[in-house]
C-alpha cells in the first residue's frame, strides 16, 4: 500500500472508539518489527522518526525504507516525522515523501507557535502530507528536545479552538500529565483537561509519552475520544535489551549480524501487537 496521512488513518477513531498507535523507530529492525506487529494485529499503524533519527538514518533513506516496507503490507502505514523544530528540515521531509510531519513549536510563545504551525500546514497542503502540532509543553526528554519538569506546562483548553482553526493542522498534541521517557513516579493524567479540550475541538488529539502510562489510563483517554498514542522509549529499551541478551547468549565466535539483530524485530513486533490490541485498533485494517 501507499503511505497514508494522519487525516486518513485517524478518520474513524472517534466514531469507533479506538486510537492508532504511533511508534518511534531508529533503524531497519525496529521499523520492520513495528510493521510486523501491525500486520499481526491487522491494524493501521503510524511509524515515527524523530528529527534525530532521520539525521542518523538519512532523510531520503528513511522515506525509502518505510515506503518499501509499506508496499508489501496490507495494513495502512503512515510515515510521520516526530518532534521536528527546524522548518527547513520539515519541508525537506515533506519533499522526501513523508506522509505526515510534526512541527513542534511548543517552546515558542502562542502567536509564534501558531505562525510556524500554520506555515508548515500551508506548505504540506500541496503534498499528500498531514501536519501535527503541539500546544502546551510535554515534559521529559524526546531525542534532542529536553523539557525540564518545571518548565513543562499543561495545555490551556481555551487556547485550542483558535490554534486549530488558524493553523489548519490535522492533529494536535496536548500536555495533560504525560512525559517523554521513563516516569520517575506514577504518571497522573489530567482527564478533566483532556475532556475540556475534546469538547472544544473536533481535531484529533494526540497523547505523547505513552511509555509507562498504565494501559487502563490510556484506554480511558481513548474512550473519551483520544485518537493517537505515541510510544517510543519502550521500543528503544526492547531494542537495546535484546542486543544485550543476544551478546550474552550467542557463542563468542558468532559474527553474523543478523543473528544479533533478527530477535530485535520480533521483540518490537510483540510490543506493538500488544499495544495495538489494547488501543482497540486491532482488526480495523
Ligand atoms: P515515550 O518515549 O515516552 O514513549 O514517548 C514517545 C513520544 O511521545 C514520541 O513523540
Amino acid at each position: 500500500m501507499e503511505l497514508v496521512t494522519l487525516q486518513e488513518i485517524l478518520a474513524n477513531t472517534k466514531k469507533e472508539h479506538y486510537a492508532v498507535g504511533a511508534f518511534n523507530f531508529n533503524g531497519y529492525e525496529d521499523a520492520a518489527g513495528i510493521a510486523q506487529g501491525a500486520a499481526a494485529a491487522r491494524s493501521p499503524v503510524i511509524l515515527m522518526a524523530s528529527q534525530g533519527a532521520c539525521q542518523y538514518i538519512g532523510l531520503y533513506e528513511t522515506a525509502g525504507l518505510i515506503k518499501g516496507i509499506a508496499k508489501k503490507l496490507s495494513v495502512p502505514i503512515c510515515l510521520h516525522l516526530d518532534h521536528a523544530t527546524d522548518l527547513d528540515f520539515i519541508r525537506e521531509a515533506v519533499r522526501a515523501g513523508f506522509s505526515s510531519v510534526m512541527i513542534d513549536a511548543s517552546a515558542k510563545p502562542y502567536e509564534e507557535n501558531i505562525h510556524d504551525s500554520k506555515t508548515i500546514a500551508t506548505f504540506a497542503k500541496d503534498y499528500h502530507c498531514s501536519v501535527e502540532a503541539e500546544l502546551g509543553k510535554v515534559g521529559g526528554k524526546e531525542d534532542n528536545i529536553v523539557v525540564e519538569d518545571r518548565t513543562a506546562s499543561f495545555t490551556d483548553p481555551a487556547q485550542v479552538p483558535r490554534f486549530v482553526e488558524e493553523t489548519g493542522i490535522d492533529a494536535l498534541a496536548i500536555a495533560f500529565g504525560s512525559v517523554h521517557g521513563f516516569y520517575k513516579s506514577e504518571p497522573k493524567l489530567d482527564f478533566d483537561r483532556l475532556a475540556a479540550v475534546l469538547k472544544l475541538t473536533a481535531c484529533p488529539i494526540v497523547l505523547h509519552g505513552g511509555t509507562g502510562i498504565p494501559i487502563a489510563d490510556i484506554q480511558k483517554c481513548i474512550s473519551m475520544g483520544l485518537a493517537k498514542v505515541n510510544v517510543g522509549t519502550e521500543l528503544k529499551a526492547a531494542f537495546s535489551n535484546t542486543i544485550r541478551k543476544m551478546c550474552a547468549e550467542l557463542p563468542k565466535d558468532e559474527f553474523d549480524p543478523r543473528k544479533f539483530l533478527k530477535p530485535v524485530k520480533a521483540a518490537c513486533a510483540a510490543i506493538v501487537q500488544e499495544k495495538l490490541e489494547a488501543f482497540g485498533s486491532a482488526g480495523k485494517a
